[in-house]
């Protein structure tokens, strides 16, 4: 089945056509320059664009899969969690192509997208241009993993919204086994990479700052179980549940303790230092989820995943370990359209009383 999917539920304008064999034909992800300069994603700003450019997008999509809107039998969009106006504008506008067609519609989930990454086929969209236009993602979409990963897995996503560890059972719908408390991973990077004064988003910086320092010089707690903790903070450490929060106010202290003149000299360490403990919180979680299902393959989703000292880690697991592709990894439509595949497919013109929502609570 031919499908096309919509993404918009952050700051990237997202559509992909996925083919018949669930094989990508493209992938297009127009990121939103524009919030740099804010530190962090402008709401409003994030929708005004979304609808600026989303029908050049789509458009886009379809031709460099070479096909039309009239060959195309499933349209998807992300319904939530993300930011409501923001979905809104990719949500209204795959219903609207959809219902200029009659065509089926499947309302996804997003992080059943990051869940659904893994099972795309590998493949290459061989129209992807080496030199992608001004405000696209510079990676090519080269799928280096060997095809569909299948379930049963249990499946880590961690991404600036969100970090949970899940349970994985069939193509459709995760059973959550623990989550964050309180910041997200790709936010505790994003506002460590702040304080370090990197730009934003800040994860891939930090990761570059950090390629020349060493972790082990500034000791910040890998958030396991430690003598002298409280029962409550014990349980928490042998559970499966994450905290960022307490980690980055550490970094933040340890930054404001260092004499001016000493910070820049220092501040690779630092990166490397905190980068350690936010990989070590997310690889012994991933690894209790495992030992505790019982299962012994992981697979990985979310921006985070993009992090080479995450991906190094978790593949030196004794579990077998998938992680997609970078240009799979973050926010993209590809992942909508492979959940898509499984998710159920309204009929038109059931769908168009459908909203979008914002939080995690999933309607089913
Ligand atoms: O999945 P994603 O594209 O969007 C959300 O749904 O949030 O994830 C974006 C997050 C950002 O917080 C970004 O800093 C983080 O992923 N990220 C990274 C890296 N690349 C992106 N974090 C650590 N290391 C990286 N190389
Ligand atoms: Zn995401």
């Amino acid at each position: 089945m031919r499908i096309l999917a919509l993404e918009t539920s952050c700051d990237d304008t997202c559509a992909a056509v996925l083919g018949e064999g669930g094989e990508i034909r493209a992938n297009v992800i127009s990121s939103q320059e524009v919030h740099t300069r804010f530190g962090g994603v402008v709401p409003e700003i994030a929708s005004r664009r979304h609808l600026e450019i989303v029908n050049l997008v789509v458009a886009e999509a379809l031709e460099r899969a070479g096909t039309t809107l009239a060959e195309v039998e499933l349209i998807a969009a992300t319904r939530g969690p993300g930011l409501v106006g923001a979905l809104l504008v990719g949500f209204a506008t795959a219903k609207a192509l959809a219902a200029a067609r009659e065509r089926p519609f499947a309302a996804v989930d997003h992080l059943q997208g990051h869940v659904a990454a893994n099972f795309i086929t590998g493949d290459r969209d061989p129209t992807h241009p080496a030199q992608p236009a001004e405000g696209r993602r510079a990676e090519p979409l080269v799928l280096d993993h060997d095809g569909p990963f299948e379930p049963p897995f249990v499946c880590l996503i961690a991404s600036g919204g969100h970090t949970l560890v899940a349970q994985v059972r069939e193509h459709e719908g995760f059973e959550v086994l623990g989550r964050t408390l309180d910041d997200a991973a790709g936010e505790a990077f994003d506002k460590g990479a702040r304080t370090l004064g990197l730009g934003y988003p800040g994860g891939a910086a930090l990761e570059r700052l950090a390629e020349g320092g060493d972790p082990s010089v500034f000791p910040f707690p890998a958030g396991g179980p430690r003598p002298g903790l409280g029962a409550a903070r014990n349980a928490f450490a042998h559970g499966l549940d994450f905290s960022f929060a307490g980690l980055k106010t550490a970094l933040l202290y340890t930054w404001r303790e260092l004499p001016e003149g000493e910070r820049a000299a220092r501040a690779a360490d630092l990166a490397a230092s905190y980068q350690a403990a936010i990989v070590a919180r997310l690889v012994e979680r991933a690894e209790r989820a495992l030992e505790r299902t019982g299962l012994d393959r992981l697979a990985v989703g979310g921006g985070v995943a993009a992090n080479g000292v995450l991906r190094r880690r978790l593949r030196e697991m004794g579990a077998t370990v998938h992680v997609p592709p970078r240009a799979l990894c973050t926010d993209n439509a590809a992942m909508i359209a492979s959940a898509a595949r499984y998710a159920p497919h309204t009929p038109y013109p059931e769908y168009l009383p459908l909203d979008v929502y914002a939080t995690g609570e999933r309607p089913r």
